[in-house]
Parts: C-alpha cells; sequence; structure tokens
C-alpha cells in the first residue's frame, strides 16, 4: 500500500508542478512579456511569478504542510507548513535573461530537503521536453533512461561550463580569472545562462565540467542532486563536499575534478 510519505508521491508530484510550470513558460515564452529589474542587470519576469504560483500551488495541494524556499516569493509560509523538515526549493525559471530575450535555453528546477538533506531532484526543460531527476541513490535519469557522466580523461579534452552572477559590474571576484584560464586550457568553454541544466548536462556528459560562484540554493538543488546520482563528483573550490548553501561549486566527471582544482587555486587575488 503507497502512503503519503512514500518517495514515489514526491517523486510524481515534483514531476507534475515541473511540468505544471513548463506549460506556463511556454505559453508565455517568445511572447512581450512584462519585465521588471531587481537589478541592474538581474531581471524577473510575469512568467517567473505565474510559473512559481503554478508549482506552489500543485504541491502545496498534495502537501499542505511542507515548507518551501522558491527564487520569487520565499517561504510562502503558511501556519500550517511552519517548522516543517519538509523544504521544497524551486527555481520556476532558470535562465530568466536567456528567457527575456527570446533565446531557448531555461528550464524549472524543483528539490526536496528532508531534515537538510537534498533527497530528490528534478529539472525540466520545456522547450526539449527534458525530465531530468533523481531520488539520492537511486541513480539519475533522463525521460526515464539512466544517465552517467562523460569518461574524459584529461582537461586538455574538456568541454566545460560556467555562469556569471548578476553583481559582475560591481564586484572584482566576478569569475571573469577564472573563465580565461580555462579557456586556455581546454577544448571549449560554454555559457548557457542556466546553472540548473548546466549541472543536467554534466550529469548526462555533454559537459564534462561545471564551476560557478555565488549561486543560490534554488539554482542547485535540483542539478546538484542529478549531477552527483549521474556519478559527477561535486565539492566547492578547495575540494570539501558541495553542500547547496555554499557559494562555490564544482562539479565534474570526477576523471578532470584534480585538475580543474589546480587551476581555480592557480587563480591570482581572493576568492568568491
Ligand atoms: C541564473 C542562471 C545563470 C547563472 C546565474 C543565475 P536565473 O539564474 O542560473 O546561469 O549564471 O548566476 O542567477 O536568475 O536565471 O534564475
Ligand atoms: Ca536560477
Ligand atoms: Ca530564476
Amino acid at each position: 500500500m503507497q502512503t503519503k510519505t512514500d518517495p514515489q508521491n514526491f517523486r510524481d508530484i515534483a514531476v507534475k508542478a515541473a511540468k505544471a510550470a513548463g506549460k506556463v513558460l511556454r505559453k508565455f515564452f517568445a511572447t512581450e512579456l512584462r519585465i521588471d529589474f531587481k537589478g541592474e542587470v538581474n531581471l524577473v519576469t510575469e512568467a517567473d511569478r505565474a510559473a512559481e504560483a503554478v508549482i506552489v500551488q500543485t504541491i502545496r495541494k498534495r502537501f499542505p504542510g511542507h515548507r518551501f524556499l522558491a527564487e520569487e516569493g520565499g517561504e510562502h509560509a503558511t501556519p500550517e507548513s511552519i517548522g516543517s523538515d519538509h523544504k521544497w526549493i524551486v527555481d520556476p525559471l532558470d535562465g530568466t535573461t536567456n528567457f527575456a530575450h527570446s533565446f531557448p535555453m531555461f528550464c524549472v528546477s524543483i528539490g526536496l530537503e528532508i531534515r537538510g538533506q537534498v533527497v530528490l531532484g528534478v529539472v525540466y526543460d520545456p522547450l526539449r521536453e527534458e525530465v531530468f531527476l533523481a531520488e539520492k541513490g537511486k541513480g539519475a535519469t533522463l525521460n526515464g533512461r539512466r544517465i552517467h557522466v562523460s569518461k574524459t580523461e584529461k582537461l586538455n579534452a574538456g568541454l566545460l561550463v560556467t555562469g556569471f552572477a548578476y553583481d559582475v559590474r560591481q564586484d572584482l571576484m566576478n569569475n571573469l580569472d577564472h573563465f580565461s584560464n580555462f579557456s586556455l586550457r581546454v577544448q571549449g568553454v560554454r555559457r548557457t545562462g542556466t546553472a540548473a541544466l548546466d549541472l543536467c548536462y554534466v550529469a548526462c556528459g555533454r559537459f564534462d565540467g561545471f564551476w560557478e560562484m555565488k549561486l543560490s540554493p534554488w539554482d542547485t538543488a535540483a542539478g546538484f542532486l542529478i549531477a552527483a546520482e549521474a556519478g559527477a563528483t561535486v565539492t566547492d573550490f578547495g575540494n570539501h563536499p558541495y553542500q547547496i548553501y555554499l557559494k562555490e561549486i564544482l562539479a565534474t566527471n570526477g576523471k578532470i575534478h584534480r585538475e580543474m582544482i589546480e587551476v581555480l587555486e592557480s587563480a591570482k587575488g581572493p576568492r568568491g
């Protein structure tokens, strides 16, 4: 008999919520959007807000006592959810700048943390209809098929991906030093504009490594678990195990991890 707290229930509702949000995003995509500014280059659109509302509604209907940590609305706290040890960590639209420019690269990211541990992650790319999913200890899948990290042995042969925080113009620790150092060491460095998909692409071997600074838990909660469950090594820049509240993330196929740490450590000046 299935109970409400059966992991399958969490998984099913996360996928349902991600797909519902994806449908909202598809509807808004490449239309005239209302855009507000959270900072000079940090945008939020009506699509971000509408997608988040659908996710919270879908999950809350099934699990009214659970908490949220969502990019746009924060905790969405209700009297019932206060103190819950189940926390849904939601980025309703990862890749907002792409989305606002009608650049077709963005996703929905939903993670579930129970008593401080991320146990479930779903990342949905609504344009390519790709669902990346992982449950702790059970591996990772793309549209139901098992995925694994790449087998690239050497950094020299690698394709990497990174991103830049919205304070890139204000803070000298803006990742441009690492970007140029890696660019001289690998086959290519990409900047897709969606950290959650970057992690999923490491998970399925499309990229060999990903690093970024100053991400938030909603950017990485789901993607980090998906990458780890697909065999990735995920740490901070000092090679300590990654946690979603840390400000540095390095996710690789494992084989090029040490080389990537060396390049990160070679950068002059303070680290972010
Ligand atoms: C951003 C994307 C981007 C990363 C930024 C994030 P948003 O999230 O993940 O790839 O470089 O640091 O803030 O704002 O599009 O949800
Ligand atoms: Ca994000
Ligand atoms: Ca977002």
